[in-house]
């Protein structure tokens, strides 16, 4: 498998793959690979000649700094994980930041059309300029011909459909679904970093969702937040961030129900000093 480190070569190398008329995937994560991320290279295999992971930790969207200097970073398990995947028809990218960033690491600004304020606009400052800074980058290096994302960061793939229309990009932007480990809990690179009494506790995050969502089949959007709200408030070890029923295309907070519009509950919960996010499609 060949491993880049440099936006040079890896540009030209599959400049030479798309001249033959391949096609090129492209899943852009930060490494700490797990079985989520192998579903999207999967993925972007079944419709794509080849596929480029990029793996990079990147500093602009972080406006913590513990948590971007504890980031996991296992680049070696990174590729021999996606080995068991294909040896052949996959790249790996992994830049430094001086390669991405040539020495100046800030983000660009970005017009979401107003996304970007909603829930983790609200929570993480800067950070999806940080994210739109990185993948449109990626998408001038790498110049996929589809990227994959997945539906766990529901939000940032509403921005990143924002970016590629606003800044006419020619990608197609492929969302997928999440990956649950068996008890529930959507799989996370973050997830290793809980202690095991965290581990255990954290299912209760989907359990929870599980039952908003059929609350609101009858309850206002109001009153499913608060029961959710009263949850956790007696949970010993899991602290709410935010509930939320929004709307899926706008991100905007539900008002009124319609049902002529799609809702979907997001959630960010602390479990110890790890944060952890999950959503929901309600109808
Ligand atoms: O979802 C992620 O892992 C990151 O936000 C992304 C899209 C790779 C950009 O750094």
């Amino acid at each position: 498998m060949k491993v880049y480190t440099e936006k040079n070569t890896i540009s030209n190398a599959v400049e030479a793959l798309k001249s033959k008329g391949l096609s090129v995937g492209m899943v852009p994560t930060m490494g700490a690979l797990h079985e989520g991320h192998l579903q999207l290279v999967i993925r972007a295999l079944k419709e794509n000649d080849t596929v480029v992971v990029s793996i990079f930790v990147n500093p602009t969207q972080f406006d913590n700094k513990t948590d971007l200097d504890k980031y996991p970073r296992t680049l070696e398990k990174d590729v021999e994980l996606l080995k068991t995947v294909s040896n052949h028809t996959i790249i790996v990218y992994a830049p430094t930041v001086d390669d991405i960033y040539e020495g100046n690491t800030v983000s660009q600004s970005f017009d979401f059309d107003g996304l970007e304020f909603e829930m983790e606009g609200k929570f993480r400052h800067g950070h999806f300029d940080g994210v739109g800074t990185i993948v449109k980058r990626f998408f001038e290096i790498i110049k996929p011909n589809k990227a994959y994302f997945g539906e766990k960061d529901f939000q940032q793939l509403q921005i990143i459909k924002k970016l590629v229309e606003k800044h006419q990009l020619p990608v197609v932007i492929v969302g997928c679904k999440i990956h649950r480990e068996t008890n529930g809990l959507a799989m996370s690179s973050r997830n290793t970093r809980l202690k095991p009494e965290y581990l255990e506790a954290a299912p209760f995050i989907y359990k929870t969702l599980k039952i908003a969502k059929t609350k609101f089949g009858t309850k206002s959007a109001g009153k499913v937040s608060e029961w959710v709200d009263n949850q956790f408030a007696t949970h010993d070890l899991l602290e709410l961030e935010y509930f939320l029923i929004a709307d899926a295309s706008t991100l905007k907070p539900v008002k009124r129900k319609s049902n002529k519009k799609t809702y979907r509950a997001f959630i960010a919960v602390y479990a110890g000093e790890i944060r952890l996010i999950d959503n929901i499609a309600l109808n």
